[in-house]
This record gives C-alpha cells, structure tokens and sequence, in this order.
C-alpha cells in the first residue's frame, strides 16, 4: 500500500502550517508530522537551514515538507505564506504558532518600553496575524490551530516580564479564539513547554554567564531531571491535531512536572 493510502498514519495527507521550522521545538514538529504522513508548509528566516531540513525529511518521508522563507514580524510575509500554502496544497487542517522569542534576563528598570511592545509584537502579534488570514481555510476543513505558549505564562520567571507578557497572551487569546471558533469547528489549542533542549535554550544558556550551572539548573527545575526533547514537542502537537479531536481551549503542559510542588523561592534583595 502507498503511504497516502497507510491507515496507520496519524496525520495522513493533512496540511499543517509551522512557523520557525527549522530549528528547536518547530524541528521537532516538523520532523514528526512528516513521520506521521502530513504535508507541512513551515517558514524561518535562514533559507540554509530551512532547506536543508525540507530535502532531508523529504528523502524519507512518508509525508513531505515545504519550507518558505518568511519573517512572521512581517505581515505581508505571513499573508504570502497562507497563499502559497494554498495555492500548493488547495487546504490548511492544521496552523501551528511556534516562531518566537526569549531574550536575555532583564529587569522591569532595564526593559525599555519599546523592547516591551517589539517582543509583544513578535510573540503575540503574530499569532494573531496567522490565525487571522489561517481561519477563513482553516474553517472549510473544521481544522485546528495550536499555539506554543509557555509554562512560564502561568507560574511566571525571573527577569522576563516581556517574555511573560507575550505568553500569558498567547494562552488567553487561544482561549477566547476556542469560544469564537467553536461553531466553525475550529479547534484551538495551545501547548506549554517548560524547558526544552533548543537552540534558544542554549543561547540563553551562554549569555548567563556560567553555561554550565544554567544547563544544569534548567535539567533539574524538572521533577522527572531532565529537560524535554524536540521528538517529544512534536509527539504532543500531534496528539493534540490528530488524535485529541474533543479538546479545544485547553493548554497542556509539556513540563516534566516543573510546576509542582514547593521549592526555594524565596529571593533576597541585595541591592
Ligand atoms: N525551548 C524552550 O524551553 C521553550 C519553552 C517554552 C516555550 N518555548 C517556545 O517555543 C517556541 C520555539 O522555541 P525554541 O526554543 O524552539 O526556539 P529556537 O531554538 O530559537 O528556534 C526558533 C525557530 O523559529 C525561527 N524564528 C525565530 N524568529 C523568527 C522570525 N521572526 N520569523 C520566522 N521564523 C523565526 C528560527 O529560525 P530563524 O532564526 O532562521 O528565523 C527557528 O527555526 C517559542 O515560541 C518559545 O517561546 C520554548
């Protein structure tokens, strides 16, 4: 039997859209919803890294990818991306917001207004903008959408308001876009990593200051003592699009338990 026709195929033939694919948990998402046998149109800005990942996972499949440079802080780049995904494919089933970013630790007195409304813009805004030009094709396929939120949305982090905000938006815009979606049956999710083996992470890792200490820090901020995988962000996508077909409005934790119980919070003010 032909791939197209495998029924054991979880996401078969389904067109999903992934932003910042190339790399992190958008590689991971990429990589497992081409396992699972979907057609997946992500983006990033770096053309080398996009392509390379469209020609491997392309060589063994059993879904295909299609990588389109665009820069989701752009509007008419978004715009481009929808049309082309139609244009090559007829539909959209599945819109997944992933691209964004986590600066450098900063305080409220270091964090300019300006970089507040920037990170906003580059978080939050473009959720919107996909979900907004997304929905009119997402809605003849009763699709659905998952945003990448963050646990830190709901316990909070130091040195992140900015960060915190844009998240904390992410999970109560795919909320009220559950409510209003509901009649089209548009179902709309969103996923909360805690901490997540990435480039982004190993960046923040480094601009710390001690690598180490950071990496070692983030693996045990986990009750299971580790961080998270890409293959495991992209496994729980894909639970959420093929499989958890009476969800909407929720946003699951992908967490390794971070969240609970009690720790040393307490901080002492040395200033
Ligand atoms: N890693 C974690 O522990 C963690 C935890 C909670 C939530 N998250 C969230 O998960 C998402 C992915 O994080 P990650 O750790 O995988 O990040 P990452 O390692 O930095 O990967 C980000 C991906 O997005 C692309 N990207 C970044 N800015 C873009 C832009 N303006 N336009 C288009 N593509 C862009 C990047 O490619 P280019 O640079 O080439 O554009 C890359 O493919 C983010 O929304 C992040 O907030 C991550």
């Amino acid at each position: 039997m032909s791939a197209a026709g495998s029924p054991n195929l979880r996401y078969n033939g389904k067109v999903t859209i992934v932003t910042g694919g190339s790399k992190g948990i958008g590689e991971g998402i990429v990589r497992e919803f081409v396992k699972a046998g979907a057609k997946v149109v992500f983006c990033a800005r770096g053309v080398k890294e996009g392509k390379n990942l469209e020609k491997e996972v392309n060589e063994t499949g059993p879904g295909e990818s299609y990588y389109i440079k665009c820069d989701v802080s752009k509007e008419e780049d978004i715009k481009n991306l929808v049309e082309k995904t139609v244009e090559q494919y007829g539909c959209i089933d599945c819109l997944i917001n992933n691209a964004g970013w986590h600066p450098p630790m900063k305080t409220v007195d270091q964090t300019s207004i300006d970089e507040f409304k920037d990170l906003l813009n580059l978080n939050l805004v473009n959720y919107f903008i996909f979900c907004k030009y997304s929905l009119p094709y997402l809605r003849k396929t009763k699709g659905n959408i998952i945003n990448m939120s963050s646990l830190v949305a709901q316990i909070g982090q130091p040195g992140a308001v900015a960060y915190v905000a844009s998240k904390g938006g992410i999970t109560s815009m795919t909320r009220a876009l559950a409510v209003d979606e509901a009649k089209y049956g548009v179902r709309v999710n969103s996923l909360s990593p805690g901490n997540i083996w990435t480039p982004l992470w190993d960046d923040l890792a480094h601009s710390s200051g001690n690598f180490e200490k950071s990496k070692k820090d983030g693996e045990e901020a986990q009750l299971l003592g580790r961080m998270g995988t890409l293959e495991e962000s992209g496994q729980a996508c894909l639970y959420l699009a093929a499989e958890a077909t009476f969800t909407t409005g929720i946003d699951m934790l992908l967490s390794g338990g971070a969240e609970l119980t009690y720790g040393k919070k307490t901080q002492v003010n040395n200033a």
